[in-house]
């Protein structure tokens, strides 16, 4: 035992309440976000301010008593970092230099990648000063593939349809972007864990809109890649990994890319959310409506949840990123009813 709940169960002890923090759980259902997130003006100017996104990262903690503090920042950061023109526009989402042919890749310059995403590591600095121990600092990166659908898409996207039609026709292309955003996360985990982060979530957003052949060629290969260097690098690191919509997939993706906790979004049942817990600690999976929506829903959802999952290793989570409605007494009752 390690006096950090999360690291036991990461470690594939059972605990008992189970540790718990939320995707997203700095944002905009916090009135203390919005204060701030109106003095920095845009995002990304927050992202990349690490006096404010250390405030930030420490709201929840402060309110809330999680079991980990999860570095503010975004996935599309790293696109930033690696020399394309990115943008958040209110009501609208991210905005990427889109890329449309083998020449709009870039090759990876570490130096100039890390010279432009460096305040996130001294971000991290400051978490590691005033968090107290048992509070670790989750790092994260988006997977190749997802970030690599951003790009594509120049954006969000309805059907993500030009990534597919990448993965299955240019397909010499399509490995250059991937094997170069493998290039870049590897880097940027690497220095996110030199500066101090124990665990890390690598998030697949969009895992599931990848057909099988895809899934395991652009997902599950590229993710066993990243971990295999990272643990090379950082043997005690934890990973846990967070495919979304994998549905069957999911099995393949906790025993075969070597992470040591799968994050479930909340379509898998609990029956195979149980038996993935002989294979792994599992971290989830409350719809981030039924927070939203709080009173009886939250709490039989909660209940389901706890019942099914609290005698193995597991992590309690949404299965997605808190939404900016939510009232932040659900917040609290659910956090009261997992930990009673
Ligand atoms: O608290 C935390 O979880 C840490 C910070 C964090 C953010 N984004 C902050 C954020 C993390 C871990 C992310 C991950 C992220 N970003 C993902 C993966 C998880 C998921 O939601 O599927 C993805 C796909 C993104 C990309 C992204 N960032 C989009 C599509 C958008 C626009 C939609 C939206 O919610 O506004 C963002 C913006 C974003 N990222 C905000 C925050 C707090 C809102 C920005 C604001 O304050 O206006």
């Amino acid at each position: 035992m390690s006096n950090v709940p999360i690291l036991d169960t990461l470690n594939k002890t059972i605990k008992s309440p189970p540790p718990i923090w939320f995707m997203r759980q700095a944002g905009r259902y916090l009135p203390e976000y919005k204060e701030i997130r109106k003095l920095t003006g845009g995002f990304i100017e927050l992202c990349l301010n690490p006096q404010m996104a250390c405030e930030v990262t420490m709201q929840p903690i402060k309110r809330f008593n999680l079991n980990a503090a999860i570095v503010f920042s975004d996935i599309l950061l790293v696109t930033l970092a690696l020399g394309y023109k990115l943008k958040f526009i209110e009501g609208q989402g991210p905005v990427i230099s889109p890329i449309e042919t083998e020449k709009d890749i870039t090759s990876f310059n570490e130096d100039k990648f890390h010279t432009r995403i460096k305040n996130v590591y001294e971000t991290i600095n400051r978490l590691k000063e005033i968090l107290p121990k048992e509070i670790p600092v989750i790092g994260f990166a988006g997977s190749p593939w997802t970030v690599a659908a951003y790009m594509l898409e120049g954006g969000s996207s309805r059907d993500y349809t030009k990534i597919k039609i990448w993965a299955f026709t240019r397909t010499k292309s399509f490995q250059l972007l991937i094997d170069l955003l493998i290039d870049a996360t590897i880097a940027y985990l690497d220095k996110q864990i030199s500066a101090g982060v124990q665990i890390i979530q690598l998030f697949d957003s969009w895992a599931g809109i990848a057909p099988e052949s895809i899934f395991r060629k652009a997902i599950i290969e590229p993710t066993k890649k990243i971990v295999k260097q990272i643990k090379s690098l950082h043997p005690s690191i934890k990973i846990i990994g967070f495919a979304r919509g994998a549905g069957a997939m999911i099995r393949d993706y906790a025993s075969y890319t070597g992470i040591d906790a799968v994050g479930l979004d909340s379509t898998i049942p609990l029956s195979i959310a149980s038996e993935l817990q002989n294979i792994i600690p599992v971290q989830g999976n409350l719809d981030p409506i039924a927070l939203l929506v709080g009173g009886s829903a939250l709490k039989t959802e909660t209940n389901r949840i706890m019942q099914s999952l609290s005698s193995g290793p597991f992590i309690f989570n949404l299965g997605h990123g808190i939404l900016p409605n939510t009232p932040v007494n659900n917040v609290i009752e659910l956090i009261k009813q997992v930990r009673s």
